[in-house]
């Protein structure tokens, strides 16, 4: 526990200076040189609709040293329906793009940065798959697993000699409204809840995927209203007030 919160403190510390809740995911069994593809699912049915968080899974690569996230974002209704940002970003040095949601960088580092933000419905869980669709090119699309509709959220080409998934990493809740602010008090922290589900893949060897353990993180540790409840196949997350 205390290594993977230091793993991924060390691994992503400008963009998770504010995170408050991590997890660990990982599968039972895995080919040795990793995976093809592997799918997290969300559901931000009892968040409420403003902008401010994001529910993050964190992934890597064999033999380059940078990290990928992919997550959702609530926003704000629009049209009376529900918004659904979600994001598939590189944090990998090289990493490069043509896909019409990306653009070069990630949180200000070297990387791609892939976004969407589309109508949806909270009550519905969201699948992002990241899949590799040949070469070092990985795809992530976001599936309304109620509707069973996807949607190419992007697309990014990771340096030559870049490997496949890596099994087992880390994810988070953040809130990044924090991250532009010169302080703030834990008590501050508006409320939101999401489910993390324990990931899947569809790789020949890979079994077993699961949300192994949820825990607190950051600077607010005891004081962020941090609530957790073990779901069916994943967690319930809930922090602030
Ligand atoms: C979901 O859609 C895909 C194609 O978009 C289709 O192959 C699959 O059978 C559908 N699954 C269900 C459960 O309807
Ligand atoms: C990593 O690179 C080494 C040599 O550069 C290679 O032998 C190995 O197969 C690669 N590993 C993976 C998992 O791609």
């Amino acid at each position: 526990m205390k290594l993977s919160a230091a793993a991924l403190l060390a691994l992503c510390a400008p963009s998770l200076a504010f995170g408050l809740v991590g997890n660990d995911w990982s599968f039972k069994t895995a080919p040795a040189d990793g995976l093809n593809d592997i799918t997290f699912p969300f559901n931000m049915a009892k968040a409420p609709t403003t902008s401010g968080f994001y529910f993050a899974q964190q992934f890597n690569f064999h033999n380059v040293t940078d990290v990928g996230y992919t997550g959702l974002q609530p926003r704000p209704n629009a049209n009376g329906k529900n918004v659904v940002h979600a994001a598939f970003s590189s944090f990998q040095a090289g990493t490069t793009t043509r896909h019409k949601n990306c653009y070069q960088g990630a949180d200000g580092g070297p990387g791609v940065s892939c976004a969407i933000e589309v109508p949806g419905n909270y009550r519905h869980t969201y699948n992002i798959e990241v899949k590799n669709i040949g070469g070092t090119t990985w795809r992530g699309t976001m599936t309304d697993t109620v509707k069973n509709k996807s949607i190419v959220i992007g697309e990014w080409t990771l340096p030559a000699g870049a490997g496949k998934l890596v099994n087992g990493q880390v994810g988070f809740v953040e809130y990044y409204i924090w991250n532009g602010q010169p302080s703030h008090t834990c008590d501050s922290l508006p409320k939101t809840e999401a489910i993390f589900y324990n990931p899947t893949s569809k790789t020949k060897g890979a079994s077993g995927g699961a949300v192994t353990k949820v825990y607190e993180y950051g600077d607010c540790i005891g004081k962020a209203g941090y609530k957790l409840k073990k779901v069916s196949n994943g967690y319930d997350i809930k922090v602030g007030f």
